[in-house]
């Protein structure tokens, strides 16, 4: 009796991993829009927007900025060290969005640890490790922007790494 037992419960769990093995293959069936729609900020056609020039930055001084729209307020900073996305010729000059990705809040920028700072639900997001979260409700980083500098040292942004909060598509 206690072995048919054992035998119940072992084929419950075959059928249970043979159901999730069926979900998972039908997760790699998307077709390419879905798969782009799942990764938003990947393969999209942003606007090149110029933010501004090196020469404008000053260390731990961030610039406000609008991208890829000007429904989306931003920040540029130059961390003044190489920081994760990083571009310039110190590998320092980042951008994020600071609309909160938990419900959207406008967030403000604590240059003493180098936060995004939510005051919502006070939610946290470190600008020099690619705008990871560090604390609170949000379960997706904060949006960084990709950046760009040409020979003149003018800066521009080309993309996202995340969804910016609120839209179904980072570019509308
Ligand atoms: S809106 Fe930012 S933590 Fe909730």
């Amino acid at each position: 009796m206690k072995c048919k037992k054992l035998v119940d419960v072992g084929r419950r769990q075959f059928l249970r991993g043979g159901a999730m093995a069926g979900v998972g293959a039908a997760a790699t069936m998307m077709t390419g829009a879905q798969a782009q729609a799942a990764t938003p900020g990947a393969q999209m056609d942003y606007p090149s927007t110029k933010l501004a020039n090196i020469a404008d930055l000053a260390v731990n001084e961030p610039v406000d900025i609008e991208f890829p729209d000007p429904d989306s307020p931003g920040i540029l900073i130059k961390m003044g060290q190489t920081v994760e996305g990083g571009v310039g010729p110190d590998g320092d000059i980042v951008a994020y969005s600071v609309l909160c990705p938990h419900r959207g809040w406008y967030m403000n920028y604590n240059g003493e640890d180098r936060t995004l700072n939510c005051p919502g639900h006070f939610s946290r997001f470190d600008t020099e490790a690619g705008g990871q979260q560090v604390w609170g409700h949000a379960t997706q980083n904060v949006p960084q922007f990709t950046l760009r500098v040409d020979d003149g040292g003018d800066i521009y942004a080309e993309g996202a790494s995340d969804l910016i909060f609120g839209r179904p598509s980072n570019v509308l």
